[in-house]
């Protein structure tokens, strides 16, 4: 039997730590507020929902659906966008969201698309950098942790869809 074994790798303080000051320089680099922050869904959606509560500022949230993994933890390349974003962006200041980034494919191809729709900025801000796999580099203007390797679980990431609703973030390893 397959025994699934999760090592803690970030706590939910240092993670409530980390999350008030990326809110607290995103406050200082829009001080008006306004950014139309792009979940990229699934795995964003509790750090969003953490970064937008730290955040006071109005601002506007949409969510988008990319499918890149299908149920293994490699990435096959392909990317295909499920949900788009319902509204307009052009001229706006737009910050697309992600959990993590590991070979950089989904934020590099959905970057781009979003770049064509004109908004005034976009920047990047993603929970984890996992930079051991980078295939596209990609710039991350707000990055809550660097990571060299492992597959990561918790805090709305998922292995197979599970361990999503954990609240800290651990390191899934499994043994048989
Ligand atoms: P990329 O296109 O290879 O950068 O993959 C990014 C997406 O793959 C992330 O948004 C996650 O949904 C998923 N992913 C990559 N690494 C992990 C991990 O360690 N745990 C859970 N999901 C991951
Ligand atoms: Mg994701």
């Amino acid at each position: 039997m397959e025994k699934v074994e999760l090592t803690p790798i970030f706590d939910e303080s240092a993670i409530k730590v980390r999350i008030a000051e990326l809110a607290q320089q995103i406050a200082s680099d829009y001080p008006d507020g306004g950014v139309v922050f792009i979940g990229i869904l699934k795995g964003a959606f509790v750090f969003l929902a953490d970064l937008v509560r730290a955040l006071e500022k109005p601002c506007h949230v949409e969510f988008v659906r990319i499918s890149s993994y299908g149920s293994s933890r490699t990435s096959s390349g392909e990317l295909k966008i499920l949900l788009d974003i319902a509204c307009s962006i052009e001229g706006k200041d737009v910050i697309l969201v992600d959990d993590i980034v590991d070979t950089g494919l989904t934020l590099s191809h959905y970057r781009k698309r979003l770049l064509q729709q004109k908004p005034r900025s976009l920047k990047i801000a993603a929970l984890i950098n996992k930079t051991g796999r980078r295939e596209k580099s990609v710039d991350l203007d707000y990055c809550g942790f660097d990571l060299e390797k492992g597959f990561l679980v918790g805090y709305g990431l998922d292995c197979d869809e599970h361990y999503r609703n954990l609240t800290c973030v651990y390191s899934i390893d499994s043994t048989h």
